[in-house]
């Protein structure tokens, strides 16, 4: 990313100039180096028959897609997801089949295993939802919400439901989700 003489993003600028990992503010008269800081998106996802996978797939290849620039995208099933991931982590994508009118028992444990260790060190840590359903998926979004707000995570982009069966409008949607989240990261706007 580039900033132009008013600080602000300037996207494309001097791309191809600019080292792996690095940036350019540049003004009028001088192109200064700065070192780029980068900024890490973790996307943790439970699946069973493999929707919610396909979907953390798509947001995986949005969030790592060529208009970004210095970020990191780590996908993790939550089974193997732990307190450090989210410590590590700037930005957050929680993906969840509804189960029973809830979050995946996979996803709930991910986030009951972490809500301790991780208690007083996460500020406001930005956050987005796609859930697989076979007819609803709203109550697997409320419910990850309310456990949300006591980390407390940050809702930053809506969240995709793939009601019933799964499209490639719902892929798109999760491709544009994890772009969403990483350009974010990437331009400070959360
Ligand atoms: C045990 C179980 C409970 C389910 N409960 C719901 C539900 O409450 N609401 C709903 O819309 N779909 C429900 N479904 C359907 C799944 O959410 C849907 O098949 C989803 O696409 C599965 O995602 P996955 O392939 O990532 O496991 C349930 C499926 C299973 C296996």
């Amino acid at each position: 990313m580039f900033l132009n003489p008013n600080g602000r993003p300037s996207r494309g600028l001097l791309r191809n100039h600019a080292p792996a990992g690095n940036c350019y503010t540049a003004t009028c008269s001088e192109i200064r180096f700065v070192e780029a800081s980068v900024k890490h998106l973790l996307i943790v996802y439970h699946t069973q028959t493999g929707n919610t996978g396909r979907m953390a797939e798509a947001a995986l290849a949005g969030a790592r897609s060529e208009d970004v620039d210095g970020v990191d995208a780590r996908l993790l099933r939550a089974r193997d997801a732990g307190p450090d991931d989210l410590l590590w982590a700037h930005g957050l994508l929680l993906g969840t089949p509804e189960n029973f009118g809830y979050m995946s028992g996979g996803m709930k444990d991910f986030l009951d295993r972490t809500f301790y260790p991780v208690e007083g060190k996460i500020l406001s840590l930005p956050y987005a939802v796609f859930i697989s359903a076979g007819n609803d998926g709203t109550m697997a979004l409320a419910a990850i919400r309310r456990i949300a707000n006591g980390y407390p995570f940050k809702e930053v982009q809506a969240p995709i439901i793939a009601a019933g069966e799964l499209t490639d409008e719902h892929l798109k949607g999760c491709w544009e989700l994890g772009l969403a989240m990483a350009l974010g990261l990437e331009m400070d706007l959360f």
